[in-house]
């Protein structure tokens, strides 16, 4: 049964020269409860916008955006995201990072500190609990950002491009994090990336957005059993899906990269 239902989804932004920016247009999706989907799409085709959307921090401009068989008006404590760039509050601890969704949702302050300090041992942070964002590397504060999304036990987790920032190496350990966290827990993941391997490697079906306005265009099922290792990586299943997302995105990347021609 789908858990998200996207239907005739438009989003319209009025730009900074007053003109109107139609973002998304006709997006229609079902995300089925506990799938791993994985979104592709040339760069301003409305990912983050689709996404901060289904975290209820953003609305559409028109259409029906339903998660658990109601509309999404405002953030919900049964969905959690994270973010692009991590978005840690400098003033506060890991610990109390960590912590904030669990306070939000008005679990009790010792309570919340036991649950973070599982959820930061488990995203490898032991003995930096007590550290602030200014002192940990690039990698770790994402890392923090995941164990608060977690934290929360969402039904839900929304990851925006969450290891864009990471060196190769360090990507590669997240991700197999992130499917040994998958495979355990089996919440819906909705996951947005640039990468097409890195959505290949990590979705049961990935959707390649269009160029703006964005819709989807197809969605490729990957058919490959988990749980997955880096072995997958030379299967000729799995570079035959990325040829497959690759030539339907190929297109939609080109329409981008004039795109951004014709503006510079
Ligand atoms: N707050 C905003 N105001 C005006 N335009 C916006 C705003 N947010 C996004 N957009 C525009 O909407 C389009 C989609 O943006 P975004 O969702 O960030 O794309 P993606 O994440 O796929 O790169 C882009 O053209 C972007 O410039
Ligand atoms: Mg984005």
């Amino acid at each position: 049964m789908e858990q998200i239902r996207a239907r005739n989804i438009q989003k319209t932004f009025l730009a900074a020269d007053l003109t109107r920016v139609t973002a998304i247009k006709d997006l229609d999706l079902d995300v089925h409860r506990g799938e791993f989907l994985c979104l592709v799409g040339p760069s301003g085709c409305g990912k983050s916008t689709f996404l901060s959307m289904l975290a209820g921090l953003d609305h559409p401009s028109a259409g029906d955006l339903q998660i658990e068989g109601t509309p999404v008006q405002a953030p919900r404590p049964e969905v959690a995201m994270v973010f692009q760039e991590h978005s840690l509050f400098p003033w506060k601890t890991v610990l109390q990072n960590v912590a904030i969704g669990l306070k939000a949702r008005g679990v009790r302050r010792k309570e919340a500190e036991d649950v973070a300090h599982q959820f930061t041992e488990m995203a490898g942070l032991r003995g930096f609990e007590h550290k602030y964002p200014s002192e940990l590397s690039g990698g770790m504060k994402q890392r923090v950002g995941i164990a608060r999304a977690l934290a929360v036990s969402p039904e839900v987790l929304l990851m925006d491009e969450p290891f864009g920032a990471l060196d190769a190496q360090t990507r590669i350990l997240f991700q197999e994090e992130l499917l040994r966290i998958y495979d355990q827990f089996r919440k819906t993941i909705v996951f947005v990336t640039h990468s097409v391997e890195e959505a290949v490697f990590l979705a049961d079906r990935v959707v390649v957005m269009t160029f703006r306005p964005g819709r989807v265009k197809e969605i490729i099922p990957v058919g490959i059993d988990r749980p997955r290792t880096l072995k997958i990586l030379e299967d000729s299943i799995f570079l035959k899906a990325q040829t497959s997302v690759w030539e339907v995105l190929r297109e939609e990347a080109a329409s981008g990269f004039r795109a951004l021609k014709c503006a510079a």
